[in-house]
């Protein structure tokens, strides 16, 4: 369940890599480009729909909550200072969703291929954008041919309902 489908509000959908879950806090954090259109939509605090998927053992989980893009702040700093320089080279290239003649990675050519140095990844750190998603409901599904099963989860406890 690395890699969940964040839901916004536009009625839009994507696959992101799931950085880090606090527990006490009830928060997941997902790193993205700041010049992404999703960071727009959920700005500080849209609603965010989180979809978790295992299909061998047959789980969904469906996470509501609140969305909070964090940019420049001491978290941000803390996710660029915990990437490696690959996952950092990303935010070195053209933002998300420009228009190319070719099929193209939106980097300069002069890094395609290579890992640059900490010099050359000094303006591409004010892109990385963070993303908190405050889950308020989990909706907990278990697909079985013996009974399916199925739970509302939130902060306080949870019950069992129909599926
Ligand atoms: C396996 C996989 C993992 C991805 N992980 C991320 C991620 O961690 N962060 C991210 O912003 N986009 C990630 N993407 C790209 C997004 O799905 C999406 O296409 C991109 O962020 C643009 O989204 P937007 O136009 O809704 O802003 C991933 C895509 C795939 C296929």
């Amino acid at each position: 369940m690395h890699t969940p489908v964040i839901a916004t509000s536009d009625a839009d959908a994507r696959i992101m890599v799931l950085r880090d879950f606090d527990e006490p806090a009830w928060t997941l954090r997902f790193h993205t480009d700041a010049r992404s259109p999703k960071t727009a939509v959920i700005g500080d605090g849209g609603p965010v729909g989180v979809l978790f998927y295992d299909r061998v053992e047959k789980v969904q989980i469906r996470c509501r909550g609140t969305g909070r893009i964090e940019q420049g702040t001491a978290l941000a700093d803390r996710a660029w200072s915990t990437s490696d320089n690959f996952a950092r080279r990303c935010y070195l290239g053209a933002p998300p969703g420009e228009t190319r003649e070719e099929p193209s990675s939106g980097l300069p050519d002069w890094i395609e291929g290579q890992r640059p140095t900490e010099e050359q990844l000094a303006p591409a750190r004010s892109n990385l954008a963070v993303l908190i998603v405050e889950i308020e409901e989990a909706d907990w599904y278990y697909l079985s041919n013996g009974g399916h099963r199925r739970a509302l989860i939130d902060r306080d406890g949870g019950r069992w309902i129909t599926p």
